[in-house]
Order: structure tokens, then C-alpha cells, then sequence
């Protein structure tokens, strides 16, 4: 299938490393000009250097490049877009709301300002991530990705910050795919259940010090109750998200896709 991807533009929002890097490398993969960035300047030059040696190496023809990033900071969201529109030009074929994760933890750990900062990360990342780049979508239609989490169909123990915030995100997400299909755009969100990445490292090892096991323990726990057995790999999800993105997926929008080896248990 050819995903029509060759010189579309796309921005990856936290894309140095984990689900958000292998989204930017799918999409340089197939030949696109990808924007990148994250808050950690050398993080962000580590993964320009590896993402353009990948794309010399396959003779994609992808362009790639990439600043410093803040998804908590609305100026910060705004320069990167700008940015992006002064490399690559406004017109956009498609962006990817993603940040880092919460730190994990139950009800009674977190005051006020926890649940605030945890609302900047995941809801209002994405919002103005959608309006700052809402001029670029609308000139030829696009898509935004969500990067969601099978949390907002099944709650995940221990993560109650991101358990009720993505809910919202997800909401978002669905509004807006019913208020922009007139301009084209589709939105949909990409829920991973476990990939092997930075993050889910550090939470098998939250996890593990509480329950007194090892790291390596813990997440032989959490694959054993995953239908396929193992950890998701960060390319399968980066070929999910490019797929999403591309018009391959041109009558799918309002949608929240589970990618997570059968792990989530409703039907639904
Ligand atoms: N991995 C999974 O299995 C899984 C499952 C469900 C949901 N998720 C969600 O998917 C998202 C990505 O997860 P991941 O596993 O890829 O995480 P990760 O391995 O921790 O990578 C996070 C990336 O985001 C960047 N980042 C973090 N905070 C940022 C901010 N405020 N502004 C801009 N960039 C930021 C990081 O770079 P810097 O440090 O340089 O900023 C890094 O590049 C998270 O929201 C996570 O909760 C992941």
C-alpha cells in the first residue's frame, strides 16, 4: 500500500525518544518532512542526527528537523510551530499530540497543583497544539493524532492522573473530529496498551519497588495478562500512528484505536 506520505508535512510533538520518536521515523520512513521536538536540546539533537542517518541510510528522500520543545508552555507550543512553518512552509498535512506521561500514583498522592500540571501536560498540550496549527491543517485538509492510552477505556491501577485526564483529551479529541471534518481534517487517537519504552521502564520499576520484586518481574507480570505475550515495540506503534496519518485512512476520524496485543478486555 502506498501511503502517499512522500513530501507531506508533519509535526511529532515529544518525538526525541519513545512513541513519539518512532512516529517521526515511521513518517521519515515514507519519504515525508517531519518537524521534531521535546524541552531537552541534546535529546533533541541525539535524535535529529539519528532520525536524517536513518533516512540517508534507506534513500527516503525525508527531510527531517526540530527545536526545543515544551508541550506544558503555550509560547513555548507556539514558537515550534512557527518554526516549523519557517523550515517546511504553513501548510501542514498532519500533527501528533504527544507528550510525556504523568507520574504515576493513587488518589491520595497528588494536591491541587499535581492535577493542574498533569492538565497542562495532556489536555491543554493539545489543545493548543490544535490551534496553534489549525491555519496549516485547514489549507489542505489533514490529521491529527492523539497519543492516547487504552486507560481511557479500562483504568489502569496506579495511574490515576492519566486514567482521568486522557478521558478528556479523548473527549476533546472526538468533538473536534465532528467540528473540522468541514475543513477536511480527521482526528482520531492512538491508545497503546505497554511499549517497551523510557517511560513504562521507569513505571515497571515504580512498580516493582512497591510490591518488593524485581523490574525485570514486574513486567513479566504485565505481559503475562497481554493476549500476544510481550511488550509492544516502538515501530509497530510509529507504523500504526503513520498509517493513521496518512490519507491511507482517509474515512476514519472520531475514532479511539486501541494498539495493545489484545490487552484491553471489553469489545468495544
Ligand atoms: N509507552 C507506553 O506503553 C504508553 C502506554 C500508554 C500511554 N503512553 C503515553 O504516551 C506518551 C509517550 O510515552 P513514551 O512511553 O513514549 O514516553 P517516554 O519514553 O518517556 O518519552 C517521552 C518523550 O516526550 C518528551 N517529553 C516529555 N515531556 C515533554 C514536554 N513537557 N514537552 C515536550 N516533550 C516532552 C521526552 O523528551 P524530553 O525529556 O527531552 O522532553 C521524550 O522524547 C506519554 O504521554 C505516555 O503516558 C505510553
Amino acid at each position: 500500500m502506498n501511503l502517499n506520505l512522500e513530501s507531506g508535512t508533519f509535526l511529532v510533538a515529544a518525538s526525541s525518544e519513545g512513541l513519539g520518536y518512532a512516529t517521526a521515523a515511521a513518517l521519515a520512513d515514507e519519504g515525508a518532512r517531519v518537524w521534531i521536538g521535546s524541552r531537552d536540546i541534546a535529546k533533541v539533537s541525539a535524535a535529529l542526527d539519528s532520525l536524517r542517518e536513518r533516512a540517508r541510510k534507506a534513500g527516503s528522500g525525508a527531510e527531517i528537523d526540530g527545536c526545543v520543545l515544551d508541550m506544558t508552555e503555550s509560547a513555548s507550543i507556539e514558537a515550534w510551530v512557527l518554526k516549523a512553518a519557517e523550515k517546511f512552509g504553513p501548510d501542514l498535512d498532519g500533527i501528533v499530540c504527544n507528550s510525556g506521561g504523568p507520574p504515576p500514583g493513587r488518589f491520595a498522592d497528588f494536591d491541587d497543583d499535581q492535577w493542574k500540571s498533569a492538565f497542562d501536560l495532556l489536555v491543554m498540550s493539545a489543545v493548543r497544539l490544535v490551534r496553534a496549527s489549525l491555519p496549516g491543517l485547514s489549507v489542505r485538509g489533514g490529521a491529527i493524532l492523539v497519543v492516547s492510552s487504552t486507560s481511557v477505556k479500562e483504568p489502569i491501577e496506579s495511574l490515576i492522573l492519566s486514567n482521568s485526564l486522557r478521558s478528556a483529551t479523548a473527549a476533546l479529541a472526538k468533538t473536534l473530529s465532528a467540528e473540522l471534518a468541514p475543513l477536511g481534517i480527521r482526528v482520531n487517537c492512538l491508545a497503546p496498551g505497554r511499549f517497551a519504552t523510557g517511560r513504562v521502564s521507569r513505571i515497571d520499576k515504580a512498580a516493582a519497588e512497591r510490591r518488593g520484586i524485581t523490574a525485570e518481574q514486574a513486567r513479566a507480570a504485565s505481559e503475562a495478562v497481554i493476549p500476544l505475550a510481550r511488550y509492544g515495540d516502538v515501530g509497530e506503534f510509529g507504523r500504526t500512528a503513520c498509517w493513521l496519518l496518512s490519507p491511507a485512512a482517509s474515512y476514519l476520524t472520531g475514532q479511539i484505536v486501541s494498539l495493545d496485543g489484545g490487552s484491553t478486555k471489553g469489545v468495544w
